[in-house]
Parts: C-alpha cells; sequence; structure tokens
C-alpha cells in the first residue's frame, strides 16, 4: 500500500520506518521546520508542511488534509508524533488503515505529554502502545504494547528515551502486519493473521 506518515517532531519514529523499509510515500506535519522533516527531505520522500493556524477550522484543515492525501493516492496512514486530533471524516476514509504510537499503556494516559503524566502519577510500570485509529483519543484496538519499568531517578528524557527505544520496534512491525494485510479486527481485538 501507499502510505503516509503524519509527524510533527523530531521524526524518530519515522526514520525507524524508513530503515525499515516501509513504504512512505509521503510525510505531512502539523508543525514546519521539525527534525522528521529533514528526515523526510534526506530520504527523498515527499512532504507537506499544513500549519493549523493555516486552517483553524479542524473540518476545513482535515479537507485539506485529505485531499493532500487523495491526490497521492494515499491508502494507509501511521502517526507518528502528528499531536492534531483528526476529524472523524479522516478517521472514517482510513478506517482499519491508519495506525497510531503512544508513549504509555492505554488506557492509561492518553493525549499529550504521557511521559509526564507516568512520571506525576508515579506509576512503575509505563510502556508503548501502538494501536489502530478511531473516532476517540488514543481509543482504538491495541495491535501490540510493551511494559517499560519506570526508574526512581528517572526524568521525563530518560524515561522517553526507552520507550522510544520499543516504539522504534514495535511501529514498523506493526506497519508491516497491516501493509501485508494480516491484521482483523475483531470488535475491540486485533488478531493477527499468520502467514
Ligand atoms: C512518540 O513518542 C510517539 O509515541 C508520540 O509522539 C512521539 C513522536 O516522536 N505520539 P518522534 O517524532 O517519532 O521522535
Amino acid at each position: 500500500m501507499r502510505w503516509a506518515c503524519l509527524v510533527g517532531g523530531t521524526g524518530s519514529n519515522l526514520r525507524a520506518l524508513i530503515n525499515d523499509g516501509a513504504p512512505i510515500r509521503l510525510v505531512i506535519s502539523h508543525k514546519a521546520g521539525v527534525g522528521a522533516l529533514e528526515i523526510a527531505r534526506a530520504a527523498g520522500i515527499p512532504q507537506v508542511v499544513l500549519p493549523a493556524r493555516q486552517y483553524p477550522v479542524r473540518e476545513e484543515y482535515d479537507a485539506a488534509l485529505l485531499r493532500i492525501l487523495g491526490e497521492a493516492g494515499i491508502e494507509a496512514l501511521v502517526l507518528a508524533g502528528f499531536l492534531r486530533l483528526l476529524s472523524d471524516r479522516v478517521v472514517d476514509t482510513y478506517a482499519g488503515r491508519a495506525v497510531n504510537v503512544h508513549p504509555s499503556l492505554l488506557p492509561a494516559f492518553p493525549g499529550l505529554h504521557a511521559v509526564r503524566q507516568a512520571l506525576e502519577y508515579g506509576v512503575r510500570v509505563t510502556g508503548v502502545s501502538v494501536h489502530l485509529v478511531d473516532r476517540g483519543l488514543d481509543s482504538g484496538p491495541i495491535i501490540f504494547q510493551e511494559a517499560v519499568s519506570v526508574r526512581p531517578d528517572d526524568t521525563d528524557e530518560t524515561l522517553s528515551s526507552r520507550i522510544h527505544a520499543v516504539e522504534h520496534r514495535l511501529l514498523p512491525r506493526a506497519v508491516r502486519l497491516l501493509d501485508a494485510h494480516r491484521l482483523e479486527v475483531q470488535g475491540r481485538q486485533v488478531v493477527i493473521r499468520e502467514e
């Protein structure tokens, strides 16, 4: 399938996907000047910056997003640091073909600053969730989860770096499986079909 990667940050997950050979044909960022765009450029992947302030109304933003995705013939989405909630229209267009990575064991700590939320709560274990995108906030059916222990002296930075290492392993695996049509959704469960 032709994939687009939606970003907005340093792009370490985009890099992991590219290194894994994921068929990323387009990178869309909600923010200019971020590391992810530099990674796309170096890899020769076309990129589009779609800043929120350009389209203050969410529906207009997502109409522009859908148009760009449609023109590029994009069939599947991988969200990696795209800090905007997609409207129902986008979610429905890519239902079952959109993957997100989130730095916590969902349903704990959805939304922004999940690592900080976990540290502030004082949990001993947090982790990574890779899930299909549905209409809610970080609420879609889970493909992979892996725990990461919190150390007593952890900072946002040290914990994030161990979480990232897990993300870089799990996200490309999920994209590979979905690309090969090996993920089947049965209610809340995602079943991995054997080859
Ligand atoms: C990752 O921690 C991901 O879980 C979250 O945003 C971060 C993106 O990091 N959704 P990067 O830009 O891929 O380095």
